[in-house]
């Protein structure tokens, strides 16, 4: 079976279109439930009891029994007190991380029960070690965020494709910030296209040689969709150490 939606639905992200059942099985929608339930963030399922997201995601965040993982979800609206979800035992923050422009914006949520995969819910690869020889050149950003700077969450799963920009070209956008190599950055010179509120913390996923990778995750932009301002992303290649020292001894 095909992973790409052919089918053109109306245009929403920003500038994306709303994805099948099935299509992308790791997106997670991560929910909040005080003081009133709802979407907080998107995450990747990435081990049977671990999902990855963003550290911002936590800011307000007390405790992880306020949350609930969804998995296998498309429209938040399939949602009601008798869906099931897995419950967080533990939120593993970078203890770099501060605020998403300064980096180290990557966060594991260990689940207190392990998931069973099935074929919309099963996790994406991580991107190995050195994958910036890696050419991607299919990469689409996947969420449930806005789909206009004052826009809402969105009930159905959005997707849009995105090009990677070269971190010195994404620096040249971003004067008063420092992009690190930590950082990735996607989108078009003229814009258009993009992750834009209550994405963070959803995959920036990319396609080589058929198999989809965990490029990037959802962090920060100015704006979303402006002209050269492309949406960056926390570099996950550059923390695959740091996942799996947090996976294996957690
Ligand atoms: N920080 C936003 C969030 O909390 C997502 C930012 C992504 N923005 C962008 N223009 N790519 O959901």
């Amino acid at each position: 079976m095909d992973n790409v939606c052919t089918t053109k639905i109306k245009p929403r992200i920003v500038g994306g279109t709303t994805s099948v059942h099935g299509e992308w099985p790791w997106q997670v929608t991560l929910h909040i439930t005080s003081p009133v339930q709802g979407h907080l963030c998107g995450g990747s399922i990435i081990g049977n009891q671990w999902i990855l997201t963003a550290a911002h995601c936590f800011s307000g965040v007390e405790t992880s029994e306020n949350l609930r993982v969804y998995g296998d979800i498309v429209n938040q609206s399939e949602i009601n007190e008798d869906t099931a979800f897995f419950r967080v035992q533990e939120i593993i923050i970078h203890d770099q991380y501060k605020m998403a422009e300064t980096g180290y914006d990557i966060a594991l949520l260990k689940l207190e029960s392990a998931m069973n995969y099935t074929d919309s819910q099963r996790p994406i690869c991580l991107p190995s070690k050195g994958d910036r020889n890696v050419l991607y050149t299919e990469c689409w950003v996947t969420g449930w965020g806005y789909t206009r700077p004052r826009g809402e969450i969105q009930n159905t799963l959005q997707k849009a494709k995105v090009p990677l920009v070269s971190n010195e070209e994404c620096q040249t956008r971003y004067r008063k910030h420092k992009i690190t190599n930590k950082m990735i950055c996607a989108g078009y010179k003229e814009g258009g296209k993009d992750a834009c509120k209550g994405d963070s913390g959803g995959p920036l996923s990319c396609k080589h040689s058929g198999v989809w990778h965990l490029v990037g995750i959802t962090s920060w932009g100015e704006g979303c969709g402006q002209k050269e301002r492309p949406g960056v992303y926390t570099n996950v290649a550059k923390y695959v150490d740091w996942i799996l020292e947090k996976t294996q001894t957690a």
